[in-house]
């Protein structure tokens, strides 16, 4: 059991009994609460991202005067291979940092966090191996920034940034190493 110590597991041995199944069971709980998937980049773990990534978002869509309800981002196709999803979202992302964020800067105190926490997970996939220029043509990348260029700057941007969440969240989905190489670690 590699979630409790040594020194935890004899001071508790003569309790044992009546305990361990108890422990046991929050063990099981930790593992499934904590899936062994690594990420490839840590901000996709860290709650403090996630929270200030949601806060932005929250505040973006809370300003929106878009009411079509239609996304901007794609839904994934989930037929497709993992990393290659990553990828393409890595690609996304680039799009954001370049093109997106600068022009929504000083409009929610967490903007900074989020382009600083964002600028180190999309370097960490390019490290990991994203070629993101490889999937500026991919039909989801090329349907995403139509839809923008439709929407016109200031809505599209506003859009976009409300948007942030959902690509946050397929990049901590997809950029993980696959199950099995996890399993052999
Ligand atoms: C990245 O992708 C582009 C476009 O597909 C290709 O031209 C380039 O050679 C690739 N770069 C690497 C390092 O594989
Ligand atoms: C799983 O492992 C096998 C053999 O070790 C490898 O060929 C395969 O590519 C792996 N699958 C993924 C999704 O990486």
């Amino acid at each position: 059991m590699q979630c409790l110590s040594p020194a935890f597991k004899s001071f508790l041995r003569p309790a044992a009994a009546v305990l361990l199944p108890l422990l046991l069971i929050g063990c099981i709980e930790y593992a499934v609460a904590n899936p062994v998937h690594r990420s490839f980049s840590p901000p996709l773990r860290n709650p403090e991202t996630y929270k200030a990534v949601n806060k932005v978002s929250q505040h973006a869509q809370d300003n929106s005067v878009d009411d079509t309800g239609s996304r901007l981002i794609p839904r994934v196709d989930t037929e497709e291979d993992h990393l290659k999803i990553c990828c393409l979202h890595a690609n996304i992302l680039d799009f954001y940092l370049r093109n997106i964020l600068p022009r929504h800067d000083n409009k929610h105190p967490h903007m900074h966090r989020v382009r600083t926490d964002l600028q180190r997970v999309s370097e960490d996939l390019k490290t990991q191996g994203c070629n993101v220029t490889h999937y500026h043509d991919h039909r989801h990348a090329v349907q995403f920034r139509k839809k923008l260029a439709e929407m016109g700057e200031e809505q599209g941007i506003n859009k976009a940034v409300g948007e942030i969440n959902i690509l946050f969240s397929y990049l901590q989905d997809f950029c993980v190493q696959p199950k099995n190489q996890t399993a052999a670690q």
